[in-house]
């Protein structure tokens, strides 16, 4: 365990964040987690200090703006790291029929909330003079345009162009794109769920269950913190 990193994860309820708070808190991490809850076995882990969870609705930009981050990283930290995950794939449907509020929830939590807690983090770490390391998990589909999926794909690239203006402002800030492929979680089910006309690549999603294409996500979250150094 490096004592000097502090490690910051969104949405770790469930899903890949789950796995990544899990692997992190087995490593003796010490990790923040930061979303609107937390799986019992982690609050049970934060019950005997091994992460902390800050309780955080990143649809409430106003909100998050307000939150004391800063007070939670340890003040020997040689390195921050934020660990972008949490995401919304609704609303689902095409562009004629999601309604307008969906649509814009969708750009808080994907993009608005990890550009405002990237910021924060700055902000700390500049006066800490401390490296920021950013690790965005990002999917394919902010490449590539699927009908149905206007607003997760556009708030998926908005995010990553976000982060590679910042990259370009702060070129000290490590940033990281990680696309983690598909992964049997909530989000593939939602989609797989979801009606044709709503939308109509419903089948791709489909036949990534069927083919045995869905990767679990214990093992690409290890991937994940293997490569980036961070287990
Ligand atoms: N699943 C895939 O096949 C796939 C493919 C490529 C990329 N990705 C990316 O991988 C990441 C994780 O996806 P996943 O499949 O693990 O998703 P998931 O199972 O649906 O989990 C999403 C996580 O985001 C959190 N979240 C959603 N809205 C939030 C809000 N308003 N405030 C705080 N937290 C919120 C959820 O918390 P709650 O429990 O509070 O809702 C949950 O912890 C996402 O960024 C996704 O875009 C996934």
């Amino acid at each position: 365990m490096d004592q000097q990193r502090a490690i910051i994860i969104t949405g770790a309820s469930r899903g890949l964040g789950f796995e990544l708070l899990d692997l992190l808190v087995e490593a003796d991490a010490r990790p923040i987690a930061l979303g609107r809850r937390l799986d019992p076995r982690h609050e049970a882990a934060a019950a005997r200090n091994a992460c902390i969870f800050v309780p955080a609705d990143l649809s409430a930009l106003p909100n998050l703006d307000q939150i004391d981050l800063a007070s939670t990283l340890p003040q020997t930290a040689n390195e921050i790291v934020l660990i972008s995950n949490a995401g919304v794939v609704e609303p689902i449907g095409t562009l004629g029929v999601i309604d307008a509020a969906s649509l814009v929830t969708a750009f808080a939590v994907n993009a608005v909330a990890p550009a405002i807690l990237a910021r924060k983090l700055l902000a700390t770490a500049d006066a800490q003079r401390t490296r920021l390391r950013i690790l965005n998990i990002s999917t394919g589909a902010a490449r590539r345009p699927l009908p149905g999926l206007a607003a997760y794909c556009a708030s998926k690239a908005a995010a990553a162009m976000i982060f590679d203006c910042l990259t370009e402002e702060r070129p000290d800030v490590v940033i990281e794109h990680i696309d983690p492929g598909v992964l049997d979680t909530d989000m593939q089910s939602m989609l797989r769920s979801t009606d044709d006309p709503a939308l109509p690549v419903r089948q791709m999603f489909v036949k990534f269950e069927t083919e045995g294409k869905l990767q679990h996500p214990r093992d690409v979250a290890r991937d994940i913190l293997t490569r980036a150094g961070l287990l």
